[in-house]
């Protein structure tokens, strides 16, 4: 396994890909524990040694799962762990707040108590919180980490006015994205290159598009009723239908060059730069070692071409997150 430093806040030594945990807990339709931490296994095994979580997922199932998989073998893995968000107040609140005091301290303790561990490694802020100050949100955590509750500090979603006014604070170790070839904002908008001039590290989220570079999704009857994606705007049966063809066309250019979607879409990423740590999200282990094995996928300059030709920005029908949900993306 290729390893890299992450960033020039942390002292900690990555795998170039990492493991997204997600699905691992409902999200995209039902998982098995046993598979998934049989998946965790098979990535530490392999070498993966950097893992995504957040006090949301599955209502504490997914840092519940992850301190039964890492029992014993603590010192071996980094963990990523996230803020999440409390639930909405209404169907007006575009904001759900994550950046006071009482509930950046209360999430962190349960994430110590469901992970099992005295010390989180990165404790990230899951979205900015527009009513409380960056600073105050920051300062908060920065004394998470004089107490010893976890050793860094990081965001995710952040524009680059707020990554730079949490520096004012505090060194923050990296910036969490999502970035693939039909969600570019990282690149277009200033926050990857406002990230390596701090000298965050980056963490690409849902390089798969959330499934929709995987393969397995050609039209919205393909996502199963109950699955969050129904509600998301990519995967309306009109836009699916004008996303369909241009999945078709990376599909055929995976085939011409004997790999399959999901490993030339975080190939792709991979190729955004050296310091881009993709952390592709999977239940089982066939996903993992097929997604692993982009590491080994060359991208020539004219693939990388032919990829802006078949997907050039703005082409992809439908926003990443429904409306209300993008109101905290990039803040
Ligand atoms: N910071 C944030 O706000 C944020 C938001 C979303 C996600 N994330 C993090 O990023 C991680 C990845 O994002 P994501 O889970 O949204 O989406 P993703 O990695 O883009 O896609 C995951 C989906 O693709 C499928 N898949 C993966 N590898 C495959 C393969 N080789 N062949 C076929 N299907 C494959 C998975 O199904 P199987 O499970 O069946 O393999 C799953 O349904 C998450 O786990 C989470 O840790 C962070």
């Amino acid at each position: 396994m290729k390893m890299i430093p992450f960033g020039k806040v942390t002292d900690y030594t990555v795998s170039r890909m990492g493991l997204g945990c997600m699905s691992m807990s409902g999200v995209y339709g039902p998982q098995d524990d046993g598979e998934c931490i049989a998946t965790i296994h098979r990535a530490m095994e392999l070498g993966v040694n950097f893992l995504d979580t957040s006090y949301s997922y599955g209502q504490g199932h997914n840092q519940l799962l992850i301190g039964k998989a890492i029992k014993g073998k603590r010192d071996q893995v980094v963990i990523h762990s996230k803020s999440g968000a409390p639930p909405p107040k209404d169907e007006n609140d575009t904001n759900r707040g994550a950046g006071g005091e009482k509930y950046l301290r209360m999430i962190c303790e349960e994430s110590l108590k469901r992970l099992e561990i005295d010390c989180l490694d990165i404790l990230c802020m899951s979205r900015v919180d527009r009513e409380v100050p960056i600073e105050e949100s920051v300062g908060t955590m920065a004394r998470m980490v004089e107490q010893g509750k976890t050793r860094y500090i990081a965001l995710s979603e952040a524009s680059p006015e707020s990554m730079r006014r949490a520096w004012t604070v505090h060194p923050i170790a990296s910036l969490q994205f999502e970035l693939s070839i039909f969600s570019r904002d990282p690149l277009e908008m200033g926050n990857l290159d406002c990230a390596r001039d701090l000298g965050m590290g980056f963490m690409a989220y849902s390089p798969l598009g959330r499934g929709i570079l995987s393969g397995q999704v050609h039209s919205s009857d393909d996502i199963p009723e109950g699955d969050t994606r129904k509600n998301y705007p990519r995967y309306s049966t009109e836009n699916m239908a004008h996303n369909a063809k241009i999945l078709a066309k990376l599909e055929a250019m995976a085939a011409e060059k004997g790999i399959s979607l999901p490993c030339l879409a975080i190939a792709w990423v991979l190729h955004q730069g050296d310091d881009i740590v993709p952390i592709p999200s999977s239940k089982s282990r066939d996903h993992l070692d097929d997604n692993l094995k982009a590491l080994e996928v060359e991208l020539t300059p004219e693939d990388l071409a032919r990829i802006d030709e078949i997907c050039p920005s703005g082409a992809v029908a439908g926003t990443r997150y429904p409306e209300p949900m993008m109101m905290r993306m990039n803040v």
